[in-house]
């Protein structure tokens, strides 16, 4: 906490040495009462999630799991914006510390020299039309030297493509400040001057891409996103797709 210059994001922080995951540690505090800003921090996850249902590689010491806790006054269709916003405070806080420029792979991936650096994971505790808690974990390698054999080719530590070690607490601290600056723009503001943001440091968009749906594959022209997140891509001859989900190339 020494040196945060934020309002309310990191004025409660739990510091865990070993959880499962720092999403369900979360959850649990936002349903007692945790509140907005609350921030769950641990050098360890056993269980770590990804999207997907996929497993989160979390060793001891070497990453930044974190968890934090939003209590947001907007309709629960527009949780998946806050997603988006994280990345941009992400990768602004990230190049606040260390000068890295990273990249926002579509929907939520943060990539540095085309490997994974951040996975965003944002899970939503909400009634028909009201908010409760939105949980939004955010996983960075920044201290690893290496990685287990089935992600080595594609995963990347911030120390792997700085050389040399970087301290937790200042990349935490940058990220949070970062993160409040946006939020707070994006409550009185709304969605787009972070949708500007993001599409900036966005890789996919403004390419030519081939985007894998379960529904099949479309080639073509990345226009944007929606204010949904929804990625809009233009083929050859002219009509416009909305992709929801997709692996991009
Ligand atoms: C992804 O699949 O890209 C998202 C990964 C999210 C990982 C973070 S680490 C902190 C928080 N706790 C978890 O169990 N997962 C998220």
């Amino acid at each position: 906490q020494a040196g945060l210059s934020t309002r309310y994001f990191g004025k409660n922080v739990h510091y865990e040495k070993s959880v499962s995951s720092t999403q369900e540690l979360a959850h649990r505090i936002a349903s007692e009462g945790g509140e907005e800003g609350t921030i769950i921090v641990a050098e360890e996850q056993v269980a770590g999630k990804g999207r997907l249902g996929r497993q989160w590689y979390s060793p001891i010491g070497t990453g930044i799991w974190m968890s934090m806790i939003l209590k947001p006054k907007i309709p629960p269709q527009q949780a998946p914006q806050l997603t988006l916003l994280t990345a941009v405070a992400v990768i602004r806080g990230i190049h606040a510390i260390t000068g890295l420029n990273c990249d926002i792979k579509w929907p939520n991936d943060i990539l540095l020299n085309g490997k994974k650096l951040v996975g965003i994971l944002t899970e939503m505790q909400a009634d028909l039309d009201q908010i409760q808690s939105v949980i939004i974990g955010i996983g960075i390698n920044v201290n690893q030297i290496s990685f287990p054999e089935e992600i080595k080719e594609t995963a990347t530590s911030l120390r792997i493509e700085k050389g040399k070690e970087i301290n937790r607490a200042s990349i935490i601290k940058s990220i949070l400040e970062n993160f409040e600056e946006l939020y707070e723009i994006y409550l009185k503001e709304g969605f787009l001057p972070i949708k500007i943001m993001w599409e900036a440091h966005a890789i996919t968009i403004g390419k030519r891409i081939t985007a894998r749906t379960m529904g099949g594959s479309f080639q073509g022209f990345a226009q944007g996103i929606t204010d949904e997140g929804i990625l809009l891509l233009e083929d050859d001859l002219g009509d416009t797709h909305k992709i929801y989900s997709a692996d991009i190339e």
